[in-house]
This record gives structure tokens, sequence and C-alpha cells, in this order.
């Protein structure tokens, strides 16, 4: 039962590109220190068929060369290719890597990496597992807190011991807001 399934899926994926006349490359754009002061850009397709593929860089919007192009099979019936170009170091941003593919409707223009960017997906990584982090061990607090018998410290607040120097705190019980969390009270 288990076999059919991935056997299926190689056998589309070898197939799909060569069946189906045409795959759109993906791109990214890099810069790394060249030598002597130069930079040098690295422009990537990555996963297209068919193999015919055109680079163009862009400085400020203008032409300025195809680069250096190379292009290699993935093994899956897909291509992948890249382009390098020399520029002086310093003057990466003012590029753009730009290509031509028969699975595009239009020239396909991508800005080069920059480390703001690719920052922030691990910033909101990092902020996200230490909310999860931070919320377990709420929750373990708590439920060690309420397993011992004690109110959730919600409901300590307007509870008795403190309630007597709130405001509000001589209005009787009954009168006190039934919010979502006076649920756990009732428990
Ligand atoms: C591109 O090719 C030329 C000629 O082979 C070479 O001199 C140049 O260094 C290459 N540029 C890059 C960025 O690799």
């Amino acid at each position: 039962m288990g076999m059919p399934l991935p056997w299926a899926l190689s056998l589309l994926l070898v197939l799909l590109p060569q069946t189906w006349g045409s795959e759109p490359p993906s791109m990214r754009l890099k810069a790394r220190p060249g030598n002597s002061g130069s930079s040098v850009l690295t422009c990537a397709a990555f996963s297209f068929y068919p193999p015919e593929l055109k680079f163009r860089f862009l400085r400020n919007g203008l032409a300025s060369g195809s680069g250096n192009c190379s292009t290699g099979p993935n093994g899956d019936g897909s291509f992948h290719a890249w382009s390098l170009l020399e520029v002086k170091r310093g003057d990466e941003h003012h590029y753009q890597c730009q290509v031509e593919h028969e699975g595009l409707a239009q020239p396909l223009t991508v800005d080069l990496d920059s480390s703001a960017r690719s920052s922030v997906p691990v910033v909101g990584i990092v902020l996200g597992l230490l909310l999860v982090v931070v919320a377990i061990a709420g929750g373990v607090l708590l439920w060690g807190r309420m397993r011992s018998g004690l109110p959730a410290p919600w409901l300590s607040l307007s509870g008795d011991d403190s309630g007597d120097l709130l405001p509000g705190g001589n209005l009787p019980p009954e009168a006190e807001p039934q919010g979502a969390n006076a649920f756990p009270a009732t428990s």
C-alpha cells in the first residue's frame, strides 16, 4: 500500500517537465567578494524546462551584459543555470538579474538578496520559538498552581485577599464581571 504513491510521485516529477512543455525558473541573485576590490554577482535559476534560458544583468535598470553563463541538468528532467558577473565592490545593490524563459510570460527580474530581508525569517522563527516556550512555561506553571488548589492568578486579583484594596472590592461576588476568564473557578 505504501509503495505505489511514492513511485507515482517520482514518476510524475520525472515526466512532468517533458510532458507539459515548460516549467519556469525560480531565481536568486547573490554577491560575494571577488579579487582586488571587486564583487562577483551570481544569478541562479533553478528547476526549469526546457534548458534554453537567457540571462541579463541590469545596472540601474540598464542592460549590463549577460555575464558568464552555465547550465546543468538537475537529474529529474529539469535544469538549473547560473551566470557570473564581476562588478565594483559596493556597487552590487545597483544590479538586478533578469531571465527570459519559455515558461515565463515576461522576463523575470530579481534584486540582490539583502541581508535585512534574509534575516527577517530567522528573527521571526526565533521570536516564534520564544513565544512557544513562554506559553508552555506559563501553561505548566498555571497547571501546577491549579493542581495544588490555588486559583488562577487572574482570578486572585479580584479574590478576597486583594479585593478590599480595589475600589470595587466591596461588591458581592455575583456582581463581578463574568468573562471567559472566570471559567476555571467553577471547575
Ligand atoms: C568570465 O569569463 C572571462 C573569460 O573566460 C573571465 O576572464 C572572467 O573572469 C569571467 N568572469 C567571472 C565573473 O567569472
